[in-house]
């Protein structure tokens, strides 16, 4: 049994990231749980002054990187990068220096977006963003989502389905490249 933690990168209420991360788990290989994190937007914003003593919402977010056996994070694109509220739990994660939960994780990166171009730039920042601070993100086809709403059907208070199947199929390889590198523990050995 593997535990993925999902992160989506926007804390919007009906964020087509988040949406497309409740559809992880039916797309995930037997055995592997897959949970959907909340509380990013409760992080204060980084300061090292905080970091003697970090607030209860840092280690909360922590715990839950590190008891993850992998990470699988969906990004919008804000001007042709990563949003600020995902770069701030990010860099949370990272610290204290050489101690961050993200070093040795195994990690899939998917980015979504409504329009018909973008959205590769932020995909692409925040893969290099994971390998500066250690962590490893598992081979399988990039997958960033354009038209995403077209993707998504969307369903009455409940989270919209993820209906394109081509996109399904990609994320479906993503998840088996994770359940693999966590069984042959890949994020760690690359770390060491
Ligand atoms: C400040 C801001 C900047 C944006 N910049 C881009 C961009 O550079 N490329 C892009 O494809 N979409 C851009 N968008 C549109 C977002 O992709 C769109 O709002 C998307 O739905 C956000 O993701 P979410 O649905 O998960 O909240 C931007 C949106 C905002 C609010």
């Amino acid at each position: 049994m593997s535990r993925v933690l999902a992160i989506s990168g926007s804390i919007r209420a009906n964020s087509f990231n988040t949406h497309v991360l409740h559809n992880l788990q039916s797309l995930a290989p037997a055995g592997m749980l897959v949970e959907v994190y909340k509380g990013i937007e409760e992080l204060p914003h980084f300061s090292e002054d905080l970091e003697a003593n970090p607030p209860a919402q840092v280690l909360r977010l922590r715990q839950a990187i590190q008891e993850a056996d992998g990470l699988v994070i969906s990004t919008p694109e804000y001007n042709r990068h990563i949003p600020g509220v995902l770069k701030n739990a990010l860099d949370w994660a990272s610290r204290p220096y050489a101690q961050g939960v993200l070093t040795g994780k195994n990690v899939v990166v998917l980015s979504a977006f409504p329009s018909n171009a973008g959205g590769l730039t932020a995909n692409l920042q925040l893969r290099n963003l994971l390998s500066v601070v250690n962590a490893y993100v598992v081979g399988g086809p990039i997958v960033s989502i354009p038209e995403v709403h077209s993707a998504l059907a969307v369903q009455a208070d409940s989270p919209a389905v993820l209906a394109n199947e081509a996109t399904r199929g990609m994320i479906a390889k993503n998840l088996d490249s994770l359940e693999r590198a966590v069984q042959d523990n890949t994020g760690a050995k690359h770390a060491a």
